[in-house]
């Protein structure tokens, strides 16, 4: 029974990816979803590998195709594709409408959901809607690119994370394969666990914002905690690895991802720095969180590289660093 819903839905997600591929073909898809999306540099092949989309302007398009094609009202509502009007739930529409469409892949590379980017500038509307949790898609579970990423992540030993869909989409541009995104929302260890399967390094590559600083930090202490080896690159003021790759082009990305790649101490360290020699306060605020992030790792002879590092770069002795650990150690146990 259980299985043989979940079965439809994968079904039904696999129809609505057809279709809103095949839209991106239509008189409307071409003028609005493909223009936008060629506006962006993506290019025809980077469309295909992404089964990128253009879910049509009105109500009922899906709907229609999809009940055309013999799905049921209950399993397109499971699926997310159709939503049931509030206060009238006899009155169904489609979720996604007049939006380009990022295919949700799991890693098998079934479609799972779908994100869907506005068109326009309109600030009421949100930038994003994405599929709601289904049976088949567990937001905390997946990562948006890891099909299409698994085997340049393994090779490379390395997972970049990032943000956004379109960073994803934009680092493949740049010839850089091995990369997913949290899609916005904190990392999970559910994630986490996923980006292990394939590799015990990532780099963080969040925005170059206030919001995307805070996500990292964050991410970076869960990560240790994984047990995972972390680096970090800062981008420059407001752009994003999509802004930035398109901005300095492929190669001055590539070289700027490795000439600023951080461990995670170089990084906070680089966050705080100007801070440091006016106010020696904010200094021993900074050496407490990094003792914090170093307290997570799971291993006890890494954990004692990074005291020693930490110990140089902030020129404290590592004494200190050690005693600090063992007080945030006992407290963790
Ligand atoms: P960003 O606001 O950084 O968008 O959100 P972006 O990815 O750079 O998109 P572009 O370049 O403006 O097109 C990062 C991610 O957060 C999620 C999406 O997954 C997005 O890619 N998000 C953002 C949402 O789910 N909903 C939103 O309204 C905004
Ligand atoms: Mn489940
Ligand atoms: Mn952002
Ligand atoms: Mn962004
Ligand atoms: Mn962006």
């Amino acid at each position: 029974q259980e299985q043989s819903e979940r079965e439809s839905l994968f079904i039904a997600l696999n129809f609505a990816k057809d279709f809103f591929v095949k839209n991106l073909r239509t008189d409307e898809g071409k003028s609005i979803g493909l223009s936008y999306f060629r506006e962006r540099g993506f290019s025809p092949q980077i469309i295909e590998k992404f089964d990128l989309g253009y879910a049509l302007d009105g109500w009922g398009h899906m709907l229609k195709a999809a009940k055309s094609a013999g799905f049921s009202e209950e399993i397109l509502l499971k699926a997310g594709l159709i939503l049931q009007k509030e206060g009238d739930p006899s009155r169904i529409y489609d979720r996604f409408r007049g939006r380009v469409t990022f295919t949700i892949h799991n890693v098998s590379g079934k479609p799972i959901g779908f994100g869907a980017r506005i068109l326009t500038k309109d600030k009421n509307q949100p930038k994003y809607i994405n599929s709601p949790e289904t049976p088949i898609y567990h937001k905390s579970d997946v990562l948006y690119g890891i099909y299409q990423a698994k085997k340049a992540i393994r090779d490379q030993d390395n997972c970049y994370l990032v943000e956004g869909y379109t960073d994803v989409v934009s680092m493949h541009l740049s010839g850089i394969e091995n990369v997913v995104a949290s899609s916005g929302t904190s990392l999970t260890e559910g994630q986490i666990k996923l980006i292990k399967r394939f590799t015990n390094q990532v780099t963080v590559l969040y925005d170059g914002d206030p919001a995307g600083i805070k996500a990292s930090i964050r991410g970076i202490d869960l990560l240790l905690e994984g047990g995972l080896n972390v680096k970090a690159v800062v981008f420059p003021d407001g752009e994003d690895p999509d802004s930035f790759s398109r901005k300095v082009g492929s190669q001055a990305f590539q070289d700027y991802l490795k000439e600023n790649s951080r461990d995670f101490i170089g990084f906070k360290i680089g966050l705080y720095q100007d801070e440091f020699a006016r106010d020696p306060i904010r200094k021993a605020e900074v050496i407490r969180e990094i003792v914090q992030s170093i307290g997570k790792i799971p291993d006890p002879i890494v954990r004692s590289v990074y005291a020693k590092e930490a110990s140089g770069l902030l020129q404290i002795e590592e004494e200190i660093i050690h005693t600090e650990l063992n007080k945030s150690l006992i407290k963790s146990n």
